[in-house]
């Protein structure tokens, strides 16, 4: 007897760091332009109050008459149960998105009141998995429910590092997170994909002509090599744990992409950004 099996093809994918400025909206807004690019239906979940992934895609988010604040109250006794599909927007790249807006920081210390609240983002997307090939979940700088939501909704964990001078200490202390969250959650958390932002050989952010004038700066070349020379150990450090380690190089694209509300697929796809998500979107792909 032929029994037919329908088969799940949607990935999930949680991008975090406990740090602000790493790269995190920036890594899930552009990967998913491409994957747009590529023809896959692509939805982007804005779990961070800050919302600058609704706003990078041209969404207002004082504008918003329901988001996922109201997605994850919904869960709450005596609020309104809604859907994700009430709150989807489309945008003008072509990325849905699942906006938020500081409301969203209300919602966390009712989370604290549910047993099963690191479950509730896995529950919320059940509705859209069917309409998606992929879920790109973008998460706030901190390891609050918010970001242990999205680390057990997902099948993937993309983690963004910049060159902060802490950024050894920050990477020992997230697998720690990591660890601790599969023991109390008991849900497992591969980080499978390391982004480093702005990672420049030799000129930490610039380029061009700030790059050419940075050398004749005040300050000492020993101590640029000495950054050199931390940020290359880093790296390495972070090859150890990671598979899969992407740099992305400084674009002043991706600024002006941001304000445009489009992702650098659809803005500038041939500047060094542009070409290194790309490239990332590609890999993402076999997963
Ligand atoms: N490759 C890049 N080139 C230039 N600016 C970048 C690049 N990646 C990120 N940025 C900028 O760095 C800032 C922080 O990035 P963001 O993605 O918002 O970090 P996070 O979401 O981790 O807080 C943003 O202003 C963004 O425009
Ligand atoms: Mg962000």
């Amino acid at each position: 007897m032929y029994i037919h099996v329908e088969v799940e093809r949607i990935t999930i994918i949680t991008f975090a760091h406990h740090k602000g400025g790493t790269g995190k909206t920036t890594s899930c807004l552009n990967i998913a332009g491409f994957l747009v690019k590529s023809g896959k239906n692509v939805l982007v979940v804005d779990v961070d109050p800050q919302a600058n992934a609704t706003s990078g895609l041209g969404i207002n988010p004082d504008s918003l008459h329901v988001s996922m604040y109201d997605l994850f109250m919904g869960k709450c006794p005596g609020y309104q149960t809604i859907t994700i599909i009430d709150c989807i927007q489309k945008t003008k790249s072509g990325i849905d998105i699942a906006p938020s807006n500081l409301e969203l920081v209300g919602a966390e210390p009712f989370l604290y009141t549910i047993e099963d609240r690191a479950k509730m983002l896995s529950e919320i997307l059940v509705p859209a998995k069917n309409r998606y090939d992929y879920i790109l979940i973008d998460t706030p700088p901190s390891m609050g429910q918010f970001v242990i939501n999205g680390l057990v909704a997902s099948d993937h964990t993309v983690v963004t590092f910049d060159r902060g001078v802490f950024a050894l200490q920050g990477l020992h202390t997230l697998m720690t997170i990591f660890s601790d969250i599969r023991e109390i959650v008991g849900s497992r958390i591969t980080p499978d994909l390391a982004i480093l932002t702005r990672w420049d050989c030799n000129v930490a952010g610039k380029s061009g002509i700030r790059a050419f004038f940075s050398r004749f700066s005040l300050r000492d070349s020993s101590d640029r090599v000495k950054e050199e020379v931390m940020v290359r150990e880093f790296e390495e450090e972070v090859r150890k744990y990671f598979n899969l380690v992407y740099p992305v190089p400084y674009s002043r694209e991706i600024y002006e992409a941001q304000k445009a509300g489009l992702p650098i697929s659809h803005f500038a796809p041939e500047s060094p950004a542009g070409k290194a998500y790309s490239v990332i979107a590609e890999v993402i792909q076999k997963w």
